[in-house]
């Protein structure tokens, strides 16, 4: 069921991103080539996948379009990879079984590609089949997690800040829960506000995206150090590498996979109040932390 859901929630993100990116012969094709390159190279799709299914959970059914947001914030996270493979930031070389954006077409091409994904996800949102004050509330919220302030970029910088540093256990977890965990709440509020939910139901939906955002990156911390660069399709051992403090640094990898199921229970506990309706989002976050790459 777990994989039915999985490989339909692929294929609709799949497909909108197809629609709604620039044809690679579009001139000029060299970004447009750099913007496919790094979208389509076998990205789970976790963030489309969460905010359709918390979408699908306020409504009861699949909202008609909310697979085109579900586009715009895999461009968003696409865009985050493209500049954290960069030299100036984690210097790496393989991204989803690929050559990186910037090993493949140059830097100053990486950059750029990296910004026009950026903008247009901002384009694809503002043109959403969703009503106006709905539109806003989603370019507001994506533009915040995606932000400085506890947002993606905010994140990015204090994890650049602390190589080499060993932070202590809060700044660790501010790093996590924003350079990773903030674009995972706002997939999840987004498709909540896309779905028009109450007041309560978006506090349940961020309390469950705050809890499973934070193992998803402890989870990611745990593979880096469990998997080869050939199941992950990027560079393992990474981490280690570049002195970074981790979860599994920092608690060992047993208490690390102790804590990330814990965060999980905790989440799957804040949408008990939608009932049997929940059950799909519950089994994406246990998965969240299971998967193998
Ligand atoms: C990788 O995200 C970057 C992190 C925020 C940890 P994913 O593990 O979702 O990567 P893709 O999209 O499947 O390549
Ligand atoms: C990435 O964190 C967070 C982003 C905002 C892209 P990592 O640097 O650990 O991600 P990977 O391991 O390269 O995918
Ligand atoms: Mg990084
Ligand atoms: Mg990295
Ligand atoms: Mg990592």
């Amino acid at each position: 069921m777990l994989k039915e859901t999985l490989i339909q929630g692929q294929k609709a993100a799949d497909a909108a991103l197809e629609r709604l990116l620039p044809a690679a012969t579009q001139y000029p094709s060299s970004i447009h080539q750099a913007m496919r390159h790094s979208v389509f190279a076998g990205g789970k799709r976790l963030r489309p996948i969460l905010c359709m299914e918390s979408a699908r959970m306020v409504s009861g059914t699949l909202p008609d379009g909310v697979d085109e947001l579900g586009a715009a914030i895999e461009m968003l996270h696409t865009y985050s990879l493209v500049h954290d493979d960069l030299p100036a930031l984690d210097n790496d070389d393989l991204r989803r079984g690929r050559p990186t954006c910037h090993k493949a077409f140059g830097e100053a091409t990486a950059i750029l590609a990296g910004d026009a994904l950026q903008m247009q996800a901002y384009e694809v949102m503002a043109r959403l089949r969703c009503p106006a004050e709905a539109r806003v509330r989603i370019i507001e919220e994506l533009a915040h997690g995606t932000g400085t302030i506890d947002g993606m970029i905010g994140g990015q910088v204090v994890d650049l800040e602390s190589e080499h540093v060993r932070p202590d256990l809060p700044t660790l977890e501010y790093i996590h829960r924003a350079k990773t965990g903030a674009l995972i709440v706002s997939s999840l509020l987004t498709g909540c506000y896309y779905a028009g939910a109450k007041v309560v139901e978006v506090q349940r939906v961020k309390e469950f995206g705050r809890a499973a955002g934070l193992a998803f990156q402890i989870a990611d911390d745990i593979l880096d150090v469990t998997q080869t660069s050939e199941q992950l399709g990027k560079t393992a051992g990474k981490d280690v590498a570049a002195e970074k403090v981790t979860y599994p640094a920092l608690f060992g990898l047993e208490k690390a996979e102790e804590m990330a199921a814990q965060l999980i229970r905790t989440a799957c506990s804040s949408l008990d109040s939608f009932g049997e309706r929940a059950s799909t989002l519950k089994e994406i976050a246990r998965y969240l932390v299971e998967r193998k790459k």
